[in-house]
């Protein structure tokens, strides 16, 4: 079928994800089918326990759906052995966490390059200067040889960042990369994240509750209880998202009160 559109970058069609623990079975995502558009900023939008992070998750191949299928460019991902999905982590996806998981006993400068050394190999000429871009531009050139202990928490958000930027993934995702930073440091790591959009065909998909970081994105989906519910492709504002944000709030007290 050809539609004129290009290929999705990522694509989920009917995905649920059951967690069952405790007896007690929580639906965090609810047959969900998305499709992720190549070289745009996405944002994801959505109450606490809506399912982002699971959303997020199940799209990097770091969790396995309950049912449905997870495409990254032509590549279905569900079904694949766990040393196939970690070799495709490794290569071709960015992940920056909504708890940064940078490890402790290694430096900003270490940490940033560990992709590198998971697959085995030195960054080229090429990458390097990539590498000391990003790093300047997030304010990180004065602090490569601390440990992230030494680091405030916008500063570790920001190696975390860099580290997720390096390889130059085919997707980045991001799960509220700003939720730790001042106005200012969200503000660069914002305008980093939109230039790898423009200049480099980065695609990213970007989980945050803040209109203001959202407004920057290409499309904004809206979740609740586990499945996209609307969506803002154009007019995006930090006004219109809060409106929808509003909207969505006030629906959901109707369906609480009923
Ligand atoms: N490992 C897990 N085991 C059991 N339940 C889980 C697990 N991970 C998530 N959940 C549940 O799934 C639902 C969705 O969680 P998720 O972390 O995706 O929400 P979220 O939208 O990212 O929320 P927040 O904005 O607070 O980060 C929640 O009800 C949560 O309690
Ligand atoms: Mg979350």
């Amino acid at each position: 079928m050809t539609t004129g559109l290009p290929m999705p970058i990522a694509r989920l069609r009917e995905v649920s994800k059951v967690f069952d623990s405790s007896g007690a079975a929580v639906t965090a995502l609810n047959q969900v089918s998305l499709d992720i558009a190549p070289a745009r900023l996405t944002a994801v939008m959505g109450p606490s326990g809506s399912g982002k992070s699971t959303l997020m998750h199940v799209l990097a191949g770091l969790d396995r759906p309950t049912s449905g299928t997870v495409h990254l460019g032509e590549r279905k991902i569900t079904g694949l052995s766990d040393d196939e999905l970690t070799a495709l982590r490794r290569r071709r996806i960015g992940f920056v966490f909504q708890a940064f998981n940078l490890v402790p006993t290694l430096s900003v400068k270490e940490n940033v390059r560990l992709p590198f050394e998971l697959d085995d190999r030195k960054p080229n000429a090429e990458e390097r200067a990539w590498i000391s871009t990003i790093v300047g531009r997030l304010g990180l050139a004065d602090r490569l040889k601390h440990r992230p202990n030494e680091l405030s928490g916008g500063q570790q958000q920001r190696t975390a960042i860099a580290r997720a930027l390096a390889t130059r993934p085919d997707i980045l995702f991001a799960d509220e990369p700003t939720g730790n930073l001042d106005a200012r440091s969200g503000r660069e790591v914002m305008s980093i994240l939109t230039e790898a959009v423009a200049e480099f065909g980065q695609s990213i998909v970007l989980v945050t509750h803040d209109p203001i970081v959202a407004a920057h994105a290409d499309r904004v989906i809206f979740i609740a209880d586990g499945t996209p519910v609307t969506e803002l492709n154009e007019g995006i504002t930090a006004e219109a998202i809060a409106q929808v944000m509003l909207e969505l709030d006030e629906r959901a007290d109707s369906v609480v009160n009923r």
